[in-house]
């Protein structure tokens, strides 16, 4: 029996949609009725959209569509109507040259999808790592009520009686391989231990970076962050973010009440407790300034001045991300570093850090150590300046040989990935362990999309002398995987006229971790002599060619310029919701 339709006080967005008495109200609500609601059912009560990244493409999201089933149980218990839609995906392992090319791409189609359709509050289903990061973005920029759910770990695995971590036990394997010291049946019984579970990286790479971040930015319910992608408690905890979006939809609290400038402090703060990926660092700059904020690279080496890394987690450890939430998670370190975070911001529980970290406790101390056992004692991200990088460069000193962090040698400069693919394993390369490994034209701009390519392989020469580091330094990432002592984001990048364009080889260049400088001691009047070389534009049209023209630098996260607010009218600027498709 269809009821009257009544006209409702415009509480809610999706309103303007559905309950109109003219002919868009009648379209709108016989397109719902298409899909099989009950339009009247839902009368009053918020949509929530349901953002799913679950693609084949991207086999750390395969679980979400589970996940996304347990989120609209939890919809649907509290009253509302959950309506799911798919977005770009972007996976680790597939997409190139670089997922992080697309990260704004995604970014887009998240608050595009949210500002055009009937929806009221957002639950993210998100876990590799471009994945997380494109989705706050997007709803920071759409400034709906939103929850962040992660699909989560990978359940550890093993070979041979050890357990693997994804990514950095990959790294350590694939250079026995490339050395001889396994053989090629070793290696391809490895390939299925790797993959003996689903879920993301289950180390705390830039995925569970990520998603660590989210929980510090009060985005995701406390402690689920860790969960294991194939424990029931994922989808326990699903449900209770989709009963909660519906709180968070009816009392209208959005990320920009939550991501706040002491929220970010927060969570610079965990991310160097957790020792994380350097990845974190663009991310985090990129969300910040799509609420308006600008979080300068210098605020990560403030902050890591006094906070200690405290998770003895891979790569910058040994455990993995189950023992680290056994342990307590995230929960449990925060409350470790209380005295450091602002306890009073409001998160997605609606309540306070201090209220959601009363019942935490760390149960193992040597997987998140005491403040007096800290796995490093302060700065496990630094920042460097110096000739070589004016806008600044990072490192990631926890996962970083000691012996290397003041380092002089000669440089070896490979003018592109190219360069350095064909020419690293040649045994005539002339390179020795004090060597520093200089890789250009891999930024922002340069490829395009500052693939993951900094952790330059050791040459297998020196490898088989039992030299495993080197500093290594371009305008690259690294996978939150990697480790070494590898300098990256340097800023200006080559392609965007930095100074590291015109290294040589042979050019003597000097990293002074303490003192936070990397120069190329090089003359100023002989670098005034140098040109770089002119690089030919790879892209013409399309994205690329949109990504290339409008990518901001590192040191701004490599967001778009269009994409970050210029102005408050630009900061609050919702556009009007009226007329036909
Ligand atoms: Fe997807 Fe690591 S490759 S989380």
């Amino acid at each position: 029996m269809t009821r009257p339709i009544q006209i409702q006080t415009r509480r809610y967005r999706s309103s303007e949609w559905f309950y109109g008495r003219d002919e868009l109200g009648f379209q709108n609500r016989s397109a719902l009725r298409s899909i099989g609601v009950d339009v009247d059912r839902y009368q009053g009560r918020p949509v929530i959209g349901i953002a799913n990244s679950w693609s084949e493409l991207n086999n750390c999201n395969i679980t979400l569509r589970d996940v996304a089933e347990a989120v609209k149980r939890g919809v649907l218990a509290a009253g509302a109507l959950p309506l799911e839609f798919p977005t770009i995906s972007l996976g680790e392992e597939f997409t190139k040259p670089s997922a992080m090319l697309y990260r704004n791409l995604m970014a887009m189609d998240v608050e595009e999808m949210l500002r055009s359709n009937p929806i009221d509050a957002v639950v993210l289903l998100s876990n590799c790592d471009k994945t997380g990061p494109a989705q706050l973005m997007g709803a920071a920029s759409a400034n709906l009520p939103a929850i962040q759910v992660n699909a989560g770990p990978r359940a550890p695995f093993e070979w041979r009686g050890e357990q693997i971590g994804s990514g950095t036990d990959l790294w350590k394997y694939w250079d026995q391989f490339r050395t001889g010291q396994i053989s090629e049946e070793q290696w391809r019984e490895l390939e299925h231990c790797m993959s003996c579970s689903q879920g993301a990286c289950n180390v705390m790479g830039t995925a569970s970076t990520m998603s660590a971040m989210a929980e510090a930015l009060g985005m995701m319910l406390p402690g689920t962050s860790t969960i294991d992608a194939t424990d029931p408690d994922r989808l326990i905890a699903a449900e209770a973010a989709g009963r909660r979006i519906v709180a968070l939809a009816e009392t209208n609290l959005r990320p920009s009440d939550i991501m706040t400038p002491a929220a970010f402090d927060n969570a610079v703060r965990v991310l160097l407790a957790i020792g994380g990926s350097t990845n974190a660092i663009l991310h985090l700059i990129a969300i910040a300034g799509r609420l308006g904020y600008t979080l300068p690279l210098a605020r990560f080496d403030e902050l890591g001045s006094t906070t200690p890394c405290l998770a003895n987690l891979k790569p910058s450890g040994v455990h993995l991300v189950r023992q680290f939430h056994l342990s307590g998670g995230v929960p449990a370190l925060m409350q470790t570093i209380e005295h450091h975070l602002d306890t009073t911001c409001l998160t997605i529980t609606s309540q306070t850090v201090a209220a959601n970290l009363a019942n935490a406790n760390v149960t193992d101390p040597d997987v998140i150590r005491p403040l007096t056992n800290p796995v490093l004692g302060a700065g496990a991200l630094a920042v460097l300046t110096g000739n070589l990088a004016p806008l600044g460069a990072v490192i990631k000193v926890s996962a970083a040989s000691p012996n290397l962090l003041v380092h002089e040698g000669p440089a070896l400069v490979f003018s592109d990935y190219e360069d350095m693919l064909a020419r690293i394993e040649s045994p005539d390369l002339e390179v020795a362990a004090d060597t520093v490994l200089v890789l250009q034209n891999c930024g922002p701009r340069g490829v395009p999309g500052m693939p993951e390519w900094g952790a330059i392989p050791i040459p297998a020469k020196l490898q088989r002398q039992g030299v495993t580091d080197m500093v290594r330094l371009s305008d690259a990432r690294m996978s939150g995987t990697s480790y070494g002592t590898v300098v990256l984001h340097v800023c200006p990048e080559a392609a965007a006229g930095g100074l590291l364009a015109l290294v040589q080889t042979g050019d003597r260049i000097k990293l002074d971790v303490p003192n936070r400088r990397l120069d190329l001691l090089v003359a100023p009047e002989v670098l005034a002599t140098r040109q770089p070389k002119p690089r030919p534009r790879t892209h013409l049209r399309g994205y690329p060619r949109l990504y290339t023209d409008h990518v901001l630098q590192a040191d701004e996260g490599c967001d778009f310029d269009f994409l970050r607010p210029r102005t408050e009218e630009e900061l609050v600027f919702v556009p009007p919701i009226v007329g036909r498709s």
